[in-house]
């Protein structure tokens, strides 16, 4: 079978972007036939992020009611909180020894925090956490503790995604006839594919720039209509006649086109052409959304009302995902020659 793991940082409350690039087609994978799906709060990694617990603690609920308020079925998916298994920072400890500084020096978050810092005249590592620049080898144990072969992701993630398998093949090379030796088969590490769907691989936020948390323009997936109708009045758009042509390459085509099939985005496509305006592209946008996201909103509601039952969905989830790390982890640690004497 093919396992397919994604995560989501908890450091906010889940957006648009989540939605499309990562949880919807995360669970549409998870349905399909030969699937073994590992979906999980990635807890570790807020705290590189966010230093306010109460946030971290929320963020945690709301994501993990939206994984399940979108349909993740917990009977298919080993569905978890990385806090939960402690084969993932272990393992992270090992990957760690074998990963180049260089490559770390390379990952987008840490550079552009030393850019920012250049940039302004400061220590290039003024703020810099070791947390922020060992972040992409936390992601690689996460991955390779399960042996992922796909991993569902937006753009952003993809040089993460690579390093992981940079990181794991690092340890293959080095480790694996000790593996071998210790009796176990093939490598250590299955080397994971990024699995991206093109056209909401980065959907852009109000302001015209990916959708993030940390850029304060997001649309998050719950809010109640009048909200999300607010929001979207606000997406920046150029200042073209009401009745002249539109671009296609607005945010208010480019969100339509993530929620619309084939036929409603040719459709929308002809009305940009036709002169639609701007207010009426956006009304047309917010109904579209509503139309995906009322029935979810739902059971979202119903969920965040229930903690106690997602805690028990989250500990079996990581009682079944622990059955699996907890060998990989006796072979790891064997094979680069910890474990007992004898
Ligand atoms: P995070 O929490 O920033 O985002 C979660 C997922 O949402 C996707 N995403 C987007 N996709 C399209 N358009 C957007 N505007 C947009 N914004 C966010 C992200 O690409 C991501 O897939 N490091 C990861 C979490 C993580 C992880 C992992 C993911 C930790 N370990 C192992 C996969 C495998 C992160 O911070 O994502």
């Amino acid at each position: 079978s093919t396992r397919v793991l994604t995560g989501i940082t908890t450091t906010g409350t889940p957006h648009l972007g989540n939605y499309v690039g990562a949880i919807r087609p995360a669970i549409r994978a998870s349905r399909a036939e030969g699937v073994d799906s590992f979906f999980f709060l990635a807890d570790y990694h807020a705290l590189i992020k966010c230093e306010d617990p109460a946030r971290v603690a929320r963020s945690r609920l709301e994501i993990a009611a939206t994984w399940l308020a979108c349909g993740l079925d917990p009977e298919r998916v080993t569905f978890y909180r990385q806090s939960d298994i402690p084969e993932i920072p272990e393992l992270t400890w090992y990957l760690t020894c074998v990963a180049a500084k260089g490559l770390l020096n390379r990952a987008h978050a840490y550079k552009a925090a030393v850019d920012r810092n250049e940039e302004a005249g400061e220590d290039p590592d003024a703020g810099v956490t070791a947390g922020l620049y060992m972040y992409p080898v936390l992601m690689a144990a996460d991955i390779l503790a399960f042996n992922a072969h796909s991993v569902p992701v937006g753009r952003d993630q993809i040089q993460h995604i690579e390093m992981a398998r940079d990181i794991g093949q690092r340890f293959n090379h080095l480790y694996g006839e000790a593996w071998r030796r210790v009796g176990r088969a093939g490598e250590p590490f299955v080397l994971p594919e990024v699995a991206i769907e093109e056209n909401v691989a980065t959907l852009p936020g109000l302001d015209g720039r990916k959708m993030s948390k940390s850029y304060d323009n997001t649309i998050p997936l719950f809010a109640e209509p009048a909200a999300v109708r607010r929001l979207i009045a606000g997406i920046v758009t150029d200042s073209s006649a009401a009745d002249a042509p539109k671009d296609t390459g607005s945010n208010v085509f480019q969100i339509y086109q993530a929620f619309a099939d084939a036929e409603e985005t040719a459709a929308m496509r002809q009305a940009f052409a036709d002169g639609i305006s701007w207010g009426e592209a956006k009304a047309r946008l917010a109904e579209r959304i509503e139309r995906e996201v009322a029935p979810m909103r739902e059971k979202y509601a119903a969920l965040m009302a229930r903690p106690d039952d997602i805690e028990d969905v989250l500990r079996a989830g990581a009682a079944r995902a622990r059955a699996l790390a907890t060998p990989l982890l006796e072979g790891i640690r064997l094979a680069v020659g910890l474990g007992p004497l004898s």
